[in-house]
């Protein structure tokens, strides 16, 4: 079964909650592009049976939210993953990235953490995101107590409004030895008040302001195969159709909900392969139709601006640990 494809990194995206202490204006929860579902807590006892059986079908663990720190039951939940040998990323809005939390973090041996983060301008991120402040002390934090094996990882969500913000960000991150990931947003056309930071509505100065800014981050990077990455990026803001792109969501990648579902992706909550607190993993992971969506997820046809497969354009997968 191509879940258990030995070359292929295995992974678990897991929403492990939904709640968040930021609002971020584009955020896909906050404009209804996807799903928010509703708090129902699960036992940490249910949780921790799932490892028992995750070792099998998965190498590696993201854990995301909403905002994953908010659940003090996240460092119980990494400690069981690190113990099974897993891989583990913690994406987080960086906001509670306090002294403890820190330390934690270090010592229970992440290997990376992604904090997401759109302009080191504070008015521009106040906007977009908020606490601003808190997430750059919380980086400085974690960058003076992390060991030398953890990955820290900058993700910048791109909109119309902090294109402008791209080079500074990649000095940043290149005089902290911080990885970088550019990710262009999705933005929901029928709500009214996202569409100011609609990237499909920028002029052609715009244009050119954010290609400057992604080559300047590939020349920077020195990794001119993340060319395909933007060049996909740029047809899909232009409208054009993008036809090379392999997607491994829902194949050696999956997407757990704060409700246990197995969908193959964060957009495709349509596809239910089952809840892994009433049946288990492994019966989940059996369902036939795993294989039966196979080609038609793999074909990416699905394909939009903010999908996770983009960032895996020829292994560039920024939650790839290094
Ligand atoms: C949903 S958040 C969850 C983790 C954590 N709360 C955070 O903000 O990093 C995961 C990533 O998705 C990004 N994101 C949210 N809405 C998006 C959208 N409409 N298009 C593209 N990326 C989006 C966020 O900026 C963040 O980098
Ligand atoms: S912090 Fe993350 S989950 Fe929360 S609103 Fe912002 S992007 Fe969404
Ligand atoms: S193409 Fe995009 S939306 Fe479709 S399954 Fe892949 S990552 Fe998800």
């Amino acid at each position: 079964m191509p879940a258990n494809n030995p070359k292929k990194l295995r992974k678990l995206y897991w929403v492990e909650t939904e709640k968040c202490n930021l609002g971020c204006r584009y955020c896909y929860y906050n404009t209804a592009l996807k799903q928010k579902t509703k708090t129902i807590e699960i036992p940490i006892e249910k949780k921790l049976e799932l490892f028992n059986s995750i070792p099998e079908y998965f190498d590696e663990i993201v854990f995301t939210g909403g905002e994953a720190l908010t659940d003090p039951d996240i460092f119980t939940l990494i400690a069981a993953a690190k113990k099974q040998g897993l891989k583990v990323d913690l994406l987080s809005n960086g906001v509670l990235l306090t002294t403890e939390n820190c330390q934690k973090i270090i010592s229970l041996g992440v290997d990376c953490v992604s904090i997401s983060l759109d302009s080191l301008d504070e008015q521009t991120n106040d906007y977009l995101r908020g606490k601003t402040t808190s997430v750059i002390e919380g980086i400085n934090r974690l960058l003076k107590m992390k060991s030398p094996t953890m990955a820290i990882e900058i993700m910048m969500t791109v909109t119309r409004k902090n294109i402008s913000s791209i080079r500074e960000m990649v000095d940043f991150c290149y005089d902290n030895n911080l990885n970088l990931w550019l990710d262009p947003a999705e933005i929901n056309p029928n709500i009214s008040r996202v569409k100011p930071l609609d990237l499909t509505l920028m002029s052609e100065d715009e244009k050119q302001v954010m290609t400057d800014g992604f080559s300047y981050w590939i020349d920077k990077l020195k990794k001119p195969s993340l060319s395909l990455y933007v060049q996909a990026c740029l047809d899909l803001i232009t409208g054009k159709k993008v036809t090379n792109i392999n997607c491994d969501m829902g194949t050696t990648h999956f997407v757990l909900n704060p409700k246990g579902e197995l969908n193959p992706c964060f957009s495709r909550e349509d596809i239910n392969y089952g809840n892994v607190f009433e049946v288990g993993l492994s019966a989940v992971m059996n369902n036939s139709l795993i294989i039966e969506k196979q080609p038609q997820l793999q074909k990416a046809v699905c394909l939009s601006l903010g999908c996770v497969c983009m960032t895996m354009v020829n292994e560039n997968d920024p939650y790839q640990c290094k």
